[in-house]
């Protein structure tokens, strides 16, 4: 199979949707990988690298769209590119079509086949592509905390780990699921005296045996909250509702509990933030002050560390791009009913149920459309 990856050209998207070490995987079983020049700059990733893995180098995005029969990418495509989509072509990228019925009409107009990263099940219920990007953002929870707690950019001063003698910052962590139990990992491990709160009393078990005593573990209820903020240095909102809004965990008032320059980092603000003082902010500018309270509520915090997530994603993708490849999408999307999961658009019809339902497509079945 021809296998076409851009450049990404979304705004300030660094990522790439393929590593060399992919394309090695990919060449070596007889598929032809075309990358587009450069697009890998931006993390390190060389246009030798890929050509020493068998890439063919492209310059522009127009030709790997013309000639690649799968397109895999990272984020959703643009305008632009879905106007390069041919029907059949196969594309394999994040979607969130739910929200975006300009690119679903898109999308459903190019009679191309996509499948969205977002919604590939997993034995255990979870979002195995998801679950990587909340790897990440949980590790970096506790970094943008820390950096957040000094004294020039607003916080507290404390130290997370403290020093001999001088008591660590405390750290509270709201949902202990794939963010929550990486941001408790990364604070622990930086010495940091953590609580971890959640509404799954099985959940609270597992992390309770894999920590030990070094977490302290309490069940979510409003009370608990409300006695962890006014000892709370660092706050970590990681809690989520498979598709519902997050819900409204500290509300403005519960701020005045909590002491001035201490931070708030809300993780679930992709799913409309679990604070209710929470708007969504950037890389760029990532915090501001509500009541003396800083809030971080990047939005998009993988994207920070576009070369960890590169390879955290792809790790994750690649077993599914070489059943594509080599299968093809028919018997591949046959065979595996969590692939299957994630198909969305099937040339010219929406296979996601949330997604027909909420931008008003009738919906067929994966199984249908498969035949
Ligand atoms: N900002 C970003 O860049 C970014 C990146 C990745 C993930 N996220 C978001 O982070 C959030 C968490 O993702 P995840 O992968 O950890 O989800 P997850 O499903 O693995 O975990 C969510 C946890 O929240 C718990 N929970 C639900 N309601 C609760 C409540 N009232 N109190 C305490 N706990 C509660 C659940 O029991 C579960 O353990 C999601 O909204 C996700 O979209 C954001």
């Amino acid at each position: 199979m021809i296998i076409g990856v851009p450049k990404e050209i979304k705004n300030h998207e660094y990522r790439i949707g393929m590593t060399p070490a992919g394309v090695q995987e990919l060449t070596a079983r007889g598929h032809q990988v075309l990358v587009q020049r450069q697009g890998g700059e931006a993390i390190g990733l060389s246009d030798a690298e890929y050509q020493g893995a068998g890439a063919e180098l492209v310059a522009s995005a127009a030709e790997i769209f013309a000639r690649a029969e799968m397109i895999v990418k990272v984020k959703e495509p643009q305008p632009e590119e879905c106007e390069l989509l041919r029907p059949d072509q196969l594309l394999f990228t994040y979607l969130h079509l739910a929200p975006d019925p300009v690119q679903t009409q898109l999308l459903v107009h190019s009679g191309a086949v996509a499948i969205a990263y977002e919604t590939v099940t997993d034995e255990r219920g979870g979002l195995p592509l998801l679950a990587p990007m909340s790897e990440v953002a949980g590790r970096m929870a506790i970094q943008a905390g820390a950096h957040s707690l000094e004294k020039a950019q607003g916080g507290n001063g404390t130290l997370l780990g403290g020093v001999p003698g001088v008591a660590p910052a405390r750290v509270v962590v709201l949902g202990g699921g794939v963010v929550g139990i990486n941001a408790a990992r990364m604070a622990l491990g930086l010495g940091a005296d953590v609580t971890l709160l959640d509404k799954s009393l099985p959940r609270l078990r597992e992390l309770d045996g894999l920590f030990g005593p070094a977490l302290k573990t309490l069940y979510s209820t409003q009370v608990n909250i409300e006695a962890c903020l006014a000892q709370a240095d660092l706050v970590i909102g990681a809690v989520l509702i498979p598709g519902a809004a997050a819900p409204k965990l500290l509300t403005r008032p519960m701020l005045g509990l909590m002491r001035k320059g201490s931070v708030l980092v809300d993780v679930a603000i992709d799913q409309g933030g679990c604070f209710e003082t929470s708007h969504p902010t950037t890389h760029e500018d990532p915090t501001y002050v509500v009541d003396g309270i800083i809030h971080y509520c990047v939005a998009n915090m993988p994207g920070g560390v576009a070369r960890t997530s590169t390879f955290a994603l792809t790790n994750a993708t690649l077993p599914f791009v070489l059943a594509l490849a080599d299968k093809g999408y028919v018997q591949a999307l046959k065979e595996d009913k969590h692939l299957r999961a994630g198909l969305n658009v099937f040339k010219g019809k929406v296979t996601q149920g949330a997604v027909a339902q909420a931008l008003g497509y009738e919906y067929a079945s994966a199984e249908s459309v498969l035949g």
